[in-house]
């Protein structure tokens, strides 16, 4: 099995990987990760990076280390698809070395060619289309503030991207409802909206940041420039400018909403420094459980 797109996932496998991520997560605040390292043992993932990461790289390579196993790191320039390689080839011959590869590569058809000539699952670590690693953590985040998913209104504010993408996924897939505000140009991947509509989620898009925001249980927002659209810059930041998670969407929220983003976040740009730091923000506990869910993952595609 391979985690292409969180659509791969069902309504029970996603709960199954928060409660146990819940669990790890425990055993670890416990101090009890002695217990988890000999779960993966002799196993090896590798990661391979197009694009630049923190949190990803950091939290699967965590992940392997405090599970047993092994983790190689490498970018993409420093291999020979660098140089023009086919990626069929490069999948054939990593599967006859490592147990699973993370691949975070600018186009979402590279990850599925991969996978398609892999022999051993493979994670896709974000594409431009979907980032389902992140949705696992922002799901797991969720469930623990507001206990369920059902009914739970997810307000994003600004580009349709890849992580808005992913979590219109994970909405559809829990049954959360999901309402996007983002100017005319930036909406979410058409295919994706379909999907999660014929899977009965409501998603509302519109490009007023009020109005999608008005009683929501989560406000979500992530940059106005993702990783290969910097040429764009300057446009994105006039597009964009009023797609901001300030006080304003805070108020006409629920009291009791949680924000969140994906990270890194550009203060100032999609979302202030106040709202950042606030009571209400679980920023720092969602970066958090990107390691815990991950885990689980690993487990779960390396069989143990
Ligand atoms: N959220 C996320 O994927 O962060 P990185 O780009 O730092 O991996
Ligand atoms: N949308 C952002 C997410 C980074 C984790 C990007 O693709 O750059």
């Amino acid at each position: 099995m391979s985690l292409i797109s969180i659509f791969d996932l069902s309504l029970a496998e996603i709960e199954a990987i928060i409660e146990k991520g819940e669990e790890l997560k425990l055993k670890r605040e416990r101090r009890e990760g002695v217990k988890t390292r000999k779960y993966l043992e002799g196993k090896t993932l590798a990661l391979i990076f197009e694009k630049p990461s923190t949190r990803t790289r950091v939290s699967f390579e965590v992940a392997m280390q405090e599970l047993g196993g092994n983790v190689i790191s490498l970018n993409w320039n420093e291999l020979q698809l660098g140089r023009g390689e086919r990626i069929r080839e490069t999948a054939i011959v990593l599967s006859s070395y490592v147990d699973a590869v993370m691949i975070r590569a600018f186009r979402h058809d590279t990850v599925e060619e991969f996978a398609e000539y892999a022999s051993i699952p493979v994670i896709n670590g974000l594409t431009d289309l979907e980032h389902p690693c992140q949705t696992l953590a922002d799901l797991m985040t969720i469930k623990a503030y507001k206990k369920k998913f059902a009914g739970v209104k997810v307000a994003w504010v600004g580009e349709g991207n890849n992580v808005c993408n992913s979590l219109i996924g994970g909405a559809a897939i829990t049954g959360m409802n999901m309402s996007v505000a983002c100017p005319e140009g930036y909406e979410p991947a058409e295919g994706i909206v379909e999907k999660a509509k014929e899977m009965g989620c409501e998603v509302e898009i519109s490009e007023k940041t009020e109005e999608a925001a008005v009683d929501a249980d989560v406000l979500y927002t992530d940059v106005w420039v993702s990783m290969g659209d910097e040429e764009e810059r300057e446009k994105r930041k006039k597009d964009l400018k009023i797609y901001q998670l300030n006080e304003d969407l805070v108020r006409v929220a629920k009291e009791d909403v949680i924000i969140m983003h994906c990270m890194p976040v550009h203060i100032g740009e999609e979302i202030t420094e106040e709202v950042m730091n606030s009571d209400n923000s679980v920023i720092f506990e969602q970066a958090e459980n990107r390691l815990h869910a991950q885990k689980v993952l690993l487990l779960k595609l390396l069989n143990y």
